[in-house]
């Protein structure tokens, strides 16, 4: 089909074509590319736990016991005992009445916006909110209205000149590009003040931030103060789908009224298992945390002393930008025959002219490897002309 060769080329010529980096073992602070053995330093395994052995055993005895597939939707044959636990736990977890499962976090935001609001609702959206946040917006098909990123004087100002009864703040917990946190607490004082719900998707601060690792609510302290919790279990925990957690009339509405809950087959029994385990691991391996926090602040501090373009961000997503899109890839391959692994990341995902390196840091990552890293990003940053 010649439109899609035309934008295909298109793509390419732009500098924006996208290839698969195959991994050939497991995914840990190391991995493997084809037989090259790489230091990973661009996955969301915060706190390395895709390799636990005791998730693979937990992964093992579910399989076991209750077979691979889920065999149907929730609602209809496949809803496990295990899934069951899941969303308590993770409810527990977050603090609220009840969960739900999802299979993913995209599908959990889709099925979310959507099932809250309709063409009645005024929906303020950040502008670094993630893709399926603003997919969830669009096909709701509320009035969606975007505030300048972070920016509450321009969502003060919005929310005043956006009057209605059904109206909600959206926002990320953590920008999944940029790896700053959003305000919340003023969020959420703007949202009382006015009346509006609030949805907070905490796909990156999940296991992370606060003391207990439960997320942004917990880092600034609003307990019971944010209506929605959205979150993934495929980041710092290490293994697979989306949740909500609120409170129970919440969790029963969305088992009614979300589409993507309802029109898919459950997660799988060893995914589960996988997930009850990690929830365990988040909550008595606090060192985990403590580290990759040590990581961050210590990594962040030498990088801007290398003289790169870096966005302050006080989480383990450090995003090194350059610009052009050609640039970063390069740069990424540079690295790469370092054996350093670092994404480039590129527009439409992050907007024009702010192509980047999105390094990721790992609870694991010793001093040695960091400043093997910073070092190559030197020497390939002088042999690039970028600084
Ligand atoms: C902020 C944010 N929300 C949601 C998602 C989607 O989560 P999942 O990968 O579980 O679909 C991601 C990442 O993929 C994310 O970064």
């Amino acid at each position: 089909m010649r439109f899609i060769d035309e934008c295909l080329k298109d793509i390419k010529d732009r500098g924006l074509y996208r290839e698969f980096k195959f991994l050939s073992g497991p995914q840990s602070k190391y991995t493997l590319i084809g037989n090259k053995r790489v230091l990973l330093m661009t996955s969301n395994n915060y706190l390395d736990l895709c390799n636990d052995v005791r998730l693979k055993d937990a992964a093992e005895a579910a399989i076991r016991t209750y077979g691979v597939g889920a065999g149907g939707s929730r609602l209809t044959t496949g809803s496990y005992e295990l899934h069951d636990q899941l969303e308590k736990k993770i409810a527990d977890f977050k603090n609220t009445e009840a969960a739900i499962l999802f299979n993913t976090g995209y599908m959990a935001n889709i099925g979310v916006v959507t099932a809250i609001a309709d063409k009645e609702w005024i929906l303020f959206s950040d502008a670094l909110n993630h893709a399926s946040i603003i997919d969830g917006c669009r096909l709701s098909g509320a009035k969606i209205v975007v505030y300048k990123h972070c920016d509450m004087e321009d969502l003060r100002k919005k929310i005043k000149a956006y009057e209605g009864k059904k109206r909600c703040i959206v926002t990320d917990g953590v920008f999944s590009m940029d790896g700053d946190i959003a305000p919340l607490d003023k969020i959420v004082e703007l949202a009382k003040a006015n009346n509006l719900l609030t949805v907070v998707d905490d796909a990156h601060g999940t296991g992370v931030l606060g003391n207990r690792g439960t997320g942004c609510v917990e880092y600034f302290n609003l307990k019971g103060q944010v209506d929605i919790q959205i979150g993934t279990l495929s980041k710092a925990l290490a293994s697979e789908g989306g949740f909500v957690a609120g409170s129970k009339s919440l969790v029963t509405y969305l088992r009614h009224k979300a589409r993507s809950f309802i029109y898919s087959t459950a997660l799988s029994p060893a995914t589960i298992a996988v997930s009850l385990c990690s929830l365990d691991i988040v909550k008595s391996e606090k060192d985990r945390r403590d580290r990759l926090l040590e990581n961050t602040k210590w990594f962040q501090e030498e990088l801007k002393k290398l003289g790169f373009h870096v966005l302050e961000s006080n989480t383990a997503i450090i995003p090194l930008i350059i610009g052009s899109a050609e640039k970063a890839t390069k740069l990424s391959e540079k690295l790469f025959e370092k054996d350093i692994f670092i994404s480039a990341i590129r527009p439409p995902t992050v907007p024009d002219h702010t192509s980047r390196l999105r390094i990721t840091l790992m609870a694991t990552h010793s001093r040695e490897e960091l400043k093997y890293v910073l070092n190559g990003l030197k020497e390939a940053g002088m042999e690039l002309g970028m600084i």
